[in-house]
């Protein structure tokens, strides 16, 4: 296939050196967005000039007729070519002719390709706002749907009694910073760098301000060398997928713990889960285990492109090439994630008997006994101590603290009266001060 700059070449390229420079097989993803800028540059050439009238409608025409045959069908993204900017020239040449060639006035493959990025990444990012919008709405019926009371827990001990409703809706904020991280880099990011060409801008009187906005970006960005060679927006992208991973693994270990037989908080659909192939009594999480390992990956996806980034000088160099890999395999992968969790939230039954049977084996109105004591004058740290001595009483009795007879309550201390069962009870805990938040 005819290359983009064969000129001042005197041999031919070595198959493998072609080989290994090619990036199509990853690039031609970003097909549209190329096509959308090329219309975009040409639509400014006419603008200003560059192009007469009918020049600039022919290469647009060739251009949308190479799009709807992507889209019908009729045109494959197969071929020997570089990349995804020599495919869409070769097809529009070959289209149109060599008014094709003109195309490529006052434009360079490094901004081009940068603009491309950021395009995709722009429409990427609002399906993935999307898709954790859906699974916020999933979270917070399954959350409205089960109030029940449950341990909640510190160090994976049993701490205090909450809701179940009050936990998943943990989930639910955590999101809530993902849409807002994601939308603060899109944010940043809203520069269009067409027009700096390879580093250095163009001789030629174009309008950056005309392409930045009919391709949708606030503005053009403002230095040439920058706009080229800037992938910060990659990397924020990266740790803001790396960081919402971070809460679906959390959340996919919390559920593998409570869907386990020892716990039996919730039970998981068969549609998620998997058996083994040995043992027939086995249900495995298998949907969440590969949430929390695919985690990994994303994190391997950021620190691979900082590292490819680290060091390079200005402007664009061709490392910058391996950028798309890893954003695409991270995009990907959180898109699958948000869908298989949204599903695993959707399917799952809660039950409520062993969240409370939990409740009663774990002590947790032990801070609120303490509470009991501090209103009646006892001095904190010391109703710590009390109730303290009675959780260890408990413990040898094999009784919870509400089973203790007031006659036990009172070898511990003398404050305690009839009124401390009301003010223990795990329902009306819930509907003291600030606590009341959580029904
Ligand atoms: N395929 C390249 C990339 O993805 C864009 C082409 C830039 N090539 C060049 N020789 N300057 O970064």
């Amino acid at each position: 296939m005819k290359k983009l700059w064969g000129g001042r070449f005197e041999k031919e390229e070595n198959p493998l050196m072609k080989k290994f420079n090619s990036s199509f097989e990853i690039d031609k993803r970003l097909i549209f967005d190329d096509i959308e800028g090329s219309i975009a540059h040409a639509k400014m050439l006419t603008k200003v000039g560059i192009l007469k009238e009918d020049e600039g409608e022919k290469i647009i025409k060739g251009l949308e007729e190479i799009l709807e045959d992507i889209k019908l069908g009729n045109l494959e993204l197969k071929g020997d070519f570089e990349d995804v900017h020599s495919f869409m020239e070769f097809n529009l040449i070959q289209r149109i002719g060599s008014l094709g060639k003109k195309l490529h006035t006052a434009r360079s493959r490094n901004d081009q390709v940068v603009t491309d990025l950021k395009l995709f990444l722009k429409r990427e990012c609002s399906i993935i706002i999307e898709k954790i919008q859906c699974l916020q709405q999933t979270i917070e019926k399954k959350a409205l749907e089960n109030p029940y009371i449950m341990a909640g827990f510190t160090h994976l001990q049993p701490a205090q009694v909450i809701t179940f409703k009050q936990y998943l809706m943990a989930y639910f904020n955590m999101l809530e910073r993902d849409k807002k991280r994601i939308l603060n880099t899109v944010d940043i990011m809203d520069e269009c760098p067409l027009g700096c060409c390879a580093l250095a801008g163009t001789t030629y009187d174009i309008d950056r301000e005309f392409t930045a906005k009919i391709l949708g970006f606030k503005r053009p960005v403002e230095n040439f060398l920058d706009g080229v060679s800037d992938r910060d927006f990659a990397l924020e992208i990266l740790s803001d997928l790396s960081i919402l991973m971070m809460h679906l693994s959390r959340i996919s270990e919390d559920f593998i713990i409570y869907s386990s037989c020892q716990f039996k908080f919730i039970t998981l659909d068969d549609e998620f889960s998997t058996g083994s192939s040995i043992m027939p009594q086995k249900k495995n999480p298998d949907s969440l285990e590969l949430i929390r390992g695919k985690a990994g990956k994303v994190y391997g996806n950021l620190l691979s492109l900082l590292a490819t980034l680290k060091g390079l000088p200005l402007a664009y160099n061709k490392d910058m090439q391996e950028d798309k890999e890893a954003l695409f395999e991270a995009l990907d992968t959180v898109k699958i994630c948000l869908d298989i969790l949204d599903g695993v939230i959707r399917t799952l039954k809660v039950n409520k008997d062993k969240l409370l049977k939990a409740v009663e084996d774990g002590y947790l109105n032990a801070t609120e006994v303490a509470d009991y004591l501090v209103n009646k004058g006892v001095p904190f740290r010391d109703a710590h101590e009390i109730v303290g001595r009675i959780v260890l009483y408990c413990e040898a009795k094999e009784k919870s603290i509400n089973e203790l007879s007031l006659e036990e309550f009172k070898v511990f201390s003398i404050f305690f009266e009839e009124d401390i069962y009301d003010f223990i009870d795990y329902y009306k805990i819930l509907k003291r001060g600030i606590k009341k938040n959580m029904l």
